[in-house]
């Protein structure tokens, strides 16, 4: 994938782990935004914290980015015990989730990420963990098989998810707690903007900082990134000052436009809005006109392009509305979707 691309791309890559684990909030008082999940989340810990045992389960549920990594560490950190870090994919057998479970400390906080990849076996002994704070390990094949049930320390399970729908009801019901992350306001973008700015040591202006902000996809990774490019930009063309000119000169020369799309969303609109009238047009063919595969146009561009109220998804094909006419400097066609005078078929009341 491009280097534009990885850009405004939601997933950490690279060397950006290291980074970002300088720029997480280590605190709940300094997580920004997520006001109602904050103020649960306290209600929760600080319970706990009185009753002196550890606290439900919790499930933290959203977007790349939107920082459920950070609110894991943050409730180890809260509650002054260890984090134990592994992921759904790492835990392929049960044998591998055993291991973990059965060397944990009492009230330890044990992540799992992308708790929707783990193995069914795994998933089905973590049940069991879940409620009973046991585990029955399975020595042997066939009918000489025998369960060995094994102690667990209580724990406290943060299971975190970019897709909460794939995960199996038995497993969301175990759940005392879940947390839907959201895509944060251009407002609280400007918060994370303004205390990452204070942590790499570099000035940023309000009006800079609202520049970035609102090309950040509601995404915090993003916002942190975009900041980082700005900073470059700034040290070599401009000695080291940014300006709200500046901050905008440097997106512009990453082809982040104003409302954060990046080239192949502006590919995909121009191709949907030029080549096709505004659609509606099947995925395949979109994809054609724009020389990606299919797959990349649904699941790279779309989402934000949808989220922004641009593109629409109907049975008969990708529909682009009056605001990605308006957005790509074009007129509308009088019956766009969601344009002055609305499309008869779509929005008459019955
Ligand atoms: N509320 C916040 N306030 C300040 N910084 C934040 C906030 N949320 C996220 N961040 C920053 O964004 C970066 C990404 O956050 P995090 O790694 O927690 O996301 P995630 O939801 O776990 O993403 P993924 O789904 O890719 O694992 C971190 O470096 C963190 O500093
Ligand atoms: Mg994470």
């Amino acid at each position: 994938m491009s280097r534009e691309r990885d850009l405004v791309s939601p997933d950490a890559e690279g060397d950006e782990r290291a980074i970002e684990a300088a720029l997480r909030p280590k605190r709940l008082s300094e997580f920004i935004g997520q006001t109602r999940v904050r103020e649960q989340l306290s209600l929760v810990l600080e319970s706990a914290l009185r009753r002196g045992r550890p606290p439900d389960h919790v499930l933290m549920s959203g977007s790349p980015g939107l920082g459920k990594t950070t609110l894991a560490m943050i409730i180890a950190t809260e509650l002054g015990v260890p984090l134990r870090l592994t992921s759904g994919p790492a835990l392929e057998r049960a044998g591998d989730l055993a291991a973990i479970l059965s060397t944990l400390t009492e009230g330890e906080v044990l992540l799992i990420d992308e708790i929707h990849r783990m193995s069914r076996p795994a998933e089905e002994m973590l049940y069991l963990a879940m409620e009973d704070f046991r585990v029955d390990v399975v020595v042997g094949k066939g009918p000489g098989a025998t369960a060995i049930p094994l102690e667990v320390a209580p724990f406290t399970l943060v299971g975190a998810t970019t897709r909460a729908g794939l995960l199996p009801a038995p497993l969301r019901d175990r759940f005392g707690f879940v947390a839907h992350m959201d895509f944060y306001d251009p407002a609280e973008l400007e918060q994370v903007l303004h205390r990452s700015a204070r942590l790499l040591g570099v000035k940023l202006p309000d009006d800079a900082a609202h520049e970035i902000a609102r090309r950040s996809r509601g995404t915090p990774r993003i916002a942190n990134r975009l900041l980082r490019r700005v900073r470059d930009f700034a040290e070599v063309r401009a000695g080291g000052t940014i300006t709200k000119e500046i901050a905008s000169a440097a997106l512009n020369l990453y082809e982040v436009d104003a409302e954060g799309l990046d080239r192949l969303d502006r590919a995909v609109l121009e191709a949907l809005l030029v080549k096709f009238g505004g659609g509606p047009v099947g995925l395949s063919t979109l994809a054609v006109a724009v020389g990606e595969e299919p797959e990349t146009v649904e699941v790279v561009a779309e989402p934000f392009l949808v989220r922004q109220g641009l593109l629409v998804r109907t049975p008969r094909g990708r529909v682009a509305t009056a605001a990605a006419w308006a957005h790509m400097g074009l007129t509308p066609p009088p019956d766009a979707l969601g344009a002055a005078s609305p499309s008869p078929t779509l929005f008459d009341e019955p």
